[in-house]
């Protein structure tokens, strides 16, 4: 196991302002030639979380009630935007939206019913991924009742035969779109289509890229990019040690330090020799879990401990296949604050940190543009559709002082 070459690895930290403008007008310009897809992964059956309806349309309680979909849905509104101000065109920017049996319904019924945050409905294109069976411990099928076969979702590596199956590649084909961004829909965070990471990874001629954060402990349960025998991989929290974990650079740095966040650039054409190539390539990684169950005399049970295996394949899995990996490092406060779990007071990646994560960067984005806030428990959100990353928002508060909470609207 080797930490990843520092050739393939940018940072924003220690990016110039000069490069990350080049990068971010370069991806600008893909996407305003309609180069450029986006990718979600909307599938997962959100167990942590443990609300029964598609985790996109869970509303982390802002101001604005907005669900992750809804924000997802209005940052890429922005981004068009700021590609028909800057190039004069934006020929689109669509949304292909990764889903499985228990979420394709009610995620499509869900845009209907929000009139697809303002997008054109075309450009928004569900597909369902695939399932896979559960299995005990001694390999048996497990049934969830009597007549049916316990399934769950491929798990988000699922997304390269679903593109393959479901027709979706050659709709991306079809569309002319060369580069893809793919990530998790959990992330409150996310810049969607990130201009500056399609810029970087098309200035190192990537074929497939990660965006990663900085690991900010060794037994973070963040899976860290690397190299193992030669191929890139992603290595997950609980298969290194804890004396590799806590390796350490001469300036006291984790060794192993690129945290996966599941925030994908992919060239269409990687893609494409994916699926043709490789996708029954892809290993199946197994987790224990706690697997509903009809038992021998056809009573519906739920266990208590783990009781059989399901079966995921991982997005990441590609990395050891493609030519040009790049890697590139974003700052966690402004780009990933990640929902998983229900909220306990003092957890982790719940309801109440997304918010703050997302309020807190709001924050930040008024006082770079000059605006004060007059103590430090005010609040402050603003609609996705008019800032994307903090751009534009000084005539709206260069020169302000906020007494009060502030929530920024836009009349669009
Ligand atoms: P997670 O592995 O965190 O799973 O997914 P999850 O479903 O959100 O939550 P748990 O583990 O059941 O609590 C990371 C991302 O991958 C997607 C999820 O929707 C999320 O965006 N995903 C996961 C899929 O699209 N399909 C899958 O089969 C699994």
């Amino acid at each position: 196991m080797k930490p990843i070459p520092s050739e393939i690895f940018g940072s924003t930290r220690t990016s110039s302002e000069k490069h990350l403008e080049e990068y971010n007008n370069s991806g600008l310009k893909q996407i305003s030639d309609g180069k450029v897809g986006v990718l979600l992964m909307a599938g997962g059956q959100g167990t942590r979380l443990g609300v029964n309806y598609p985790k996109g349309m869970y509303n982390v309680g802002l101001p604005s009630q907005k669900s992750l979909f809804c924000i997802q849905g209005e940052r890429i509104k922005r981004l068009i935007n700021l590609a028909q101000q800057k190039y004069g065109h934006c020929y689109g920017l669509p949304w292909f939206i990764m889903t499985s049996e228990h979420t394709m319904e009610p995620t499509e019924e869900y845009f209907r019913s929000k009139n697809y945050f303002g997008l054109k409905k075309e450009d928004i294109i569900f597909f369902e991924q695939y399932m896979l069976p559960a299995f005990t411990f001694d390999g048996k099928i497990i049934m969830e009742n009597k007549y049916k076969i316990s399934k769950s979702p491929d798990g988000n590596g699922g997304l390269y035969k679903a593109l393959r199956d479901r027709n979706i590649l050659n709709e991306i084909k079809k569309r002319g779109i060369l580069y893809l961004h793919a990530h998790s829909v959990d992330n409150i965070l996310v810049k969607v289509a990130d201009p500056i990471f399609i810029g970087y990874c098309i200035s190192k001629n990537a074929d497939c890229g990660a965006k990663v954060v900085e690991k900010a402990y060794p037994s973070e349960p963040l899976g860290v990019v690397c190299e193992v025998d030669g191929k890139f991989q992603v290595v997950e929290y609980s298969e290194i040690t804890s004396n590799t974990a806590e390796k350490k650079n001469f300036d006291g740095s984790l060794l192993y330090s690129s945290g996966n966040i599941c925030n994908h650039f992919f060239t269409t054409k990687f893609l494409d020799e994916i699926v043709s190539k490789y996708q029954d390539k892809l290993k199946l990684h197994i987790a224990k879990k706690k697997i509903p169950y009809v038992n021998s005399k056809g009573y519906e049970c739920k266990p208590t401990e783990p009781n059989g295996i399901k079966m995921e394949k991982f997005i990441f899995d590609v990395f050891e296949f493609c030519t040009n990996l790049a890697v590139w490092e974003v700052n966690r406060d402004e780009e990933f604050s990640a929902l998983k779990n229900a909220y306990a007071p003092g957890g982790k990646d719940n309801p109440c940190t997304s918010r703050l994560d997302l309020l807190n960067l709001h924050k930040k984005f008024v006082v770079k543009a000059g605006g004060k806030f007059i103590n430090d428990s005010l609040i402050c959100e603003i609609s996705p559709l008019i800032t994307y990353a903090g751009e534009g928002l000084e005539p709206y508060v260069k020169n302000k002082i906020f007494c009060t909470n502030l929530e920024l609207k836009s009349e669009q």
